[in-house]
């Protein structure tokens, strides 16, 4: 079957078929192959690319300007505050200038509707670089980066998220797994599961997959055997701050640290965190947290971030490949 996703945009996993995901999964290895040969061809030459970021990041941004880098294509970083946009100029019209100039426009913010509506309207394939519903690239280098490291299929591979399960991070992955058929648990208290529409979509995708879906609040049967672990910040971009108080009460014994490694029974699991991390006292907040609540790392210890088992940089490298997969995929030319 030939997949061909010239012209899409990537708004959300649920958007594509498992096939088409796998598609772009071996695009991101070949691509990441021939860049290690110094033997990358040029798909998107003389392609523009404009970045819409209304959030911080360090990934996000850089896959993207990189990938356009190495593939031929120029960026222009719009970043928060420094455009028209949701302050004297609507959605609909900043995507039909924006669709004009450019071939191609990634979105980070807030809404999943602002990026729905920039679709809508561009003309032109829209990516988006991270919602407070979703954030598909990074779950794209995540099944990217386990597939990588396993020797399983993909189908045959266990992870486990432990957390704030309801947050972008979360969701994707779990769209993700359930999508290709991967065995997915999620350890969390009750009141942070994700949206039960998302659980029920996640569970009509396994119906056809085979993915197994667990969501429990009890650490100890959601990471046994987990070929991965895989946790996140336990608050969010555009969270209060006013928050950290009582998800550290509720998320300490959702804490990936030495002792919930070695409760998988698994003496190969592997660490996975799509970044940053809050593991130790060497940024403001992460001292701030430490001094207030007597911890040294919150969502991850050090112990476990630093260890052998710790795959996160490689992770972190892999969100260029995938990136550059996708916009290889839907932009560029054969
Ligand atoms: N993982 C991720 O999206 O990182 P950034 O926020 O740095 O882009
Ligand atoms: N859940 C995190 C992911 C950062 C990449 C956030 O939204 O801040």
């Amino acid at each position: 079957m030939t997949i061909d996703l010239h012209g899409r945009h990537y708004l959300s996993e649920l958007d594509f078929t498992a096939a088409e995901i796998h598609h772009l999964l071996d695009l991101a290895a070949d691509l990441k192959d021939a860049r290690a040969a110094g033997a990358e061809r040029r798909h998107l030459v003389g392609r523009r690319l404009a970045l819409i970021f209304e959030k911080s990041s360090t990934r996000t941004r850089c896959a993207f300007e990189v990938a356009a880098a190495d593939q031929g294509a120029t960026t222009t970083y719009l970043g928060p505050d420094s455009s028209h946009l949701g302050h004297k100029e609507s959605v609909a019209d900043t995507a039909r200038v924006l669709g004009r100039l450019y071939d191609g426009i990634e979105y980070r913010g807030f809404a999943q509707d602002t990026v729905t509506d920039l679709a809508a309207h561009a003309g032109v394939p829209v990516y988006n670089g991270l919602t407070d519903r979703c954030h598909p690239t990074q779950s794209l280098c995540d099944v990217f980066t386990m597939r990588e490291h396993s020797r399983k299929p993909l189908e045959e591979i266990s992870f486990c998220y432990l957390g704030d399960a309801r947050n972008n991070t979360a969701n994707s992955l779990m769209a993700m797994g359930s999508l290709l058929g991967m065995d997915v648990r999620i350890a969390a208290p009750r009141s942070l599961w994700p949206d039960p529409s998302l659980v029920s979509a996640c569970r009509e995708l396994g119906r056809d997959s085979g993915a197994r879906l667990l969501l429990t609040d009890r650490v100890a049967e959601a990471v046994r055997g987990a070929d991965y672990l895989y946790t996140d910040v336990w608050v969010s971009m555009g969270e209060d701050h006013a928050r950290w108080k009582e998800r550290i009460e509720l998320l300490l014994p959702y804490q990936v640290n030495a002792r919930t490694m070695a409760a998988t029974g698994n003496p190969d699991t592997a660490f996975l965190h799509c970044l940053p991390a809050l593991h130790d006292r060497s940024t403001d907040l992460g001292a701030e947290l430490a001094d207030e609540h007597g911890l040294d790392g919150l969502e991850v210890t050090g112990e476990v971030f630093e260890s052998p088992a710790s795959l996160v940089f490689v992770q972190a490298e892999n969100r260029m490949h995938t990136i550059k997969a996708i916009l290889v995929a839907t932009l560029g030319s054969n």
